[in-house]
């Protein structure tokens, strides 16, 4: 008897793909958290890292998919050795390295419950509890700011997105004829992510003024004040002010309350790049240094930074958060079962991805867990370890202090008995930092300040001791010495 088409469309769909049983599902569970718990309880007695060339990778790496999945044992010990053991960690006690990464293990399970329920984070309707836990979130953070209740934000991949967001935003006024004419102003110590987003956004170059900065590496007013009024001129439309409240160089803070009234004063934009800089308004100190942020149009921060957030989280927040919808909000017939109620949100409708993890449940979960005085320790403890780096470095006689600590970073170089030319001398801090890093004891980075080479260290971790400072700062002495006699 011959089967009907209608049972053979049936047949060819009867069983789904095979799926492992519930106790493997379990024990395969427990060994991958077991993994997990044994990297983060093991990670300060290891070295921060080692890594090898792309020869090196690609001989451990390189093969065709699998057309059979292999041994969970073998996949783990691979991922182990080949993956995780080829990586300088930036979550390690000694990585001083750019802006390092620490998260708590209370945010690492948030994450974990957010990769686990796989929760569409676009809109209200699919996930309600998720977009008010982002909501809340926002709000958390719009009020440790002072930013006012009509404010809004979102979560985004990083800093560099919510920088990119804010500019998408502020430009959504100005009408297309007088897009070539707008200006950007910046400090020459701005992060780099904003002239990529002014790429972005279509601006050239020269749409771009960079700012000189005073000796504290601060945005000169009087510097700004000239370009508007040069550009004023010209006939071009001065726009928008980046200020950095914790530039990635050495930590400082711009003149956030002048900048606020002198953007109020021209009608320009004032959007605040505080994606390293913003939890320090936790403390006294942060909230002295951070006095104006309020009046900002907007504010890019990066929990994934010195939140103790895994990546990704940055986030952005925009003082009319009305413009957010009016910027972003495209309507699509297959998206007519999900708009929102008046008084819900579609974050897809705030920025730029439609498809969004769960981002805010590994921040709610760990402020939850720890409590806000937790992550307030965790920024003093930075403070505190970045002002004994720099007690022992002055102390140790061998070095040059080059940017005095700014919340949790500081910057020098060694200074070799002999007079070295400057191109010696920048060649010295960074050979000093190439056999640190390869020692595997710390990483930290160089940067160039008044175009000279300097040591670095930022301290954002929960994890780093008076000990991991002291071993640092004798580590580079001691380098610098021998090297300085070869
Ligand atoms: C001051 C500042 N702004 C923006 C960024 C870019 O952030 P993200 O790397 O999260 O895109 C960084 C990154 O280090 C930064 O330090």
């Amino acid at each position: 008897m011959s089967t009907s088409p209608i049972e053979t469309l049936r047949q060819a769909c009867l069983a789904p793909p095979e799926q492992p049983g519930e106790a493997w599902l379990r024990a395969t569970g427990r060994q991958v958290m077991d993994l997990i718990l044994d990297d983060h309880l093991h990670l300060p007695t290891a070295r921060v890292g080692q890594t090898g060339t792309r020869a090196e990778l690609e001989r451990l790496l390189r093969e065709p998919p699998p057309e059979v999945g292999i041994e969970l044992d073998q996949l783990l010990a691979d991922f182990h050795t080949k993956v995780l053991g080829n990586a300088y960690r930036t979550n390690h006690p000694r990585f001083f390295a750019f802006i390092p990464a620490a998260p708590s293990f209370a945010s690492i399970l948030g994450e974990c419950l957010a990769s686990g329920a796989n929760l569409f984070a676009g809109v209200w309707k699919e996930a309600a509890g998720a977009t008010q836990v982002e909501i809340v979130v926002l709000d958390w953070f719009k009020q440790l700011l002072g930013y006012p209740a009509e404010a809004a934000g979102i979560l985004t991949s990083g800093g560099s997105e919510a920088s990119l967001t804010a500019l998408v935003v502020a430009r959504e006024a100005i009408p297309h004829a007088d897009r070539s004419k707008l200006v950007l102003y910046a400090s020459e110590q701005r992060h780099w992510s904003i002239d990529r987003a002014a790429k972005i956004i279509g601006l050239a170059p020269e749409q771009i003024r960079p700012l000189a900065c005073d000796a504290d590496f601060r945005l000169r007013m009087d510097a700004l004040r000239d370009a508007v009024a040069d550009d004023r001129r010209a006939g071009r439309l001065p726009w928008l002010v980046v200020a950095s409240a914790g530039t990635t160089n050495t930590g400082s803070v711009d003149p956030l309350a002048e900048l606020a009234d002198f953007a109020s004063e021209q009608s320009l934009w004032l959007h605040v790049d505080a994606a390293y800089g913003w939890p320090m308004v936790l403390t006294d100190e942060g909230r002295r240094l951070f006095d104006g942020i309020d009046r900002a149009d907007s504010i890019t921060l990066d929990p994934h930074k010195w939140f103790a957030q895994p990546f990704e989280a940055g986030g952005l927040l925009v003082r009319h958060g009305e413009l957010l919808g009016q910027t972003f909000k495209i309507r699509p017939e297959y998206m007519q079962d999900v708009e929102p109620r008046a008084d819900e949100i579609n974050f897809c409708d705030h920025g730029i991805a439609l498809t969004r993890r769960f981002r805010a449940l590994k921040i709610w979960f760990s402020i939850k867990l720890l409590g806000l005085g937790w992550f307030r320790r965790l920024i003093e403890h930075g403070c505190a370890l970045a002002e004994y780096a720099q007690a022992l470095v002055e102390q140790a006689g061998c070095f040059e202090i080059t940017s005095p600590r700014n919340l949790g970073i500081i910057c020098f170089r060694f200074m070799p008995r002999r007079q070295l030319a400057n191109e010696e001398l920048d060649a010295l801090q960074q050979a000093i930092a190439e056999e640190l890093f390869r020692s595997g004891k710390a990483f930290l980075s160089t940067t160039r300040l008044h175009g000279q080479s300097t040591l670095r260290l930022c301290f954002v971790n929960w994890r780093t001791t008076a000990a991991d400072v002291e071993d640092v700062v004798r580590s580079l002495a001691e380098i610098g010495g021998r090297l300085e006699k070869g």
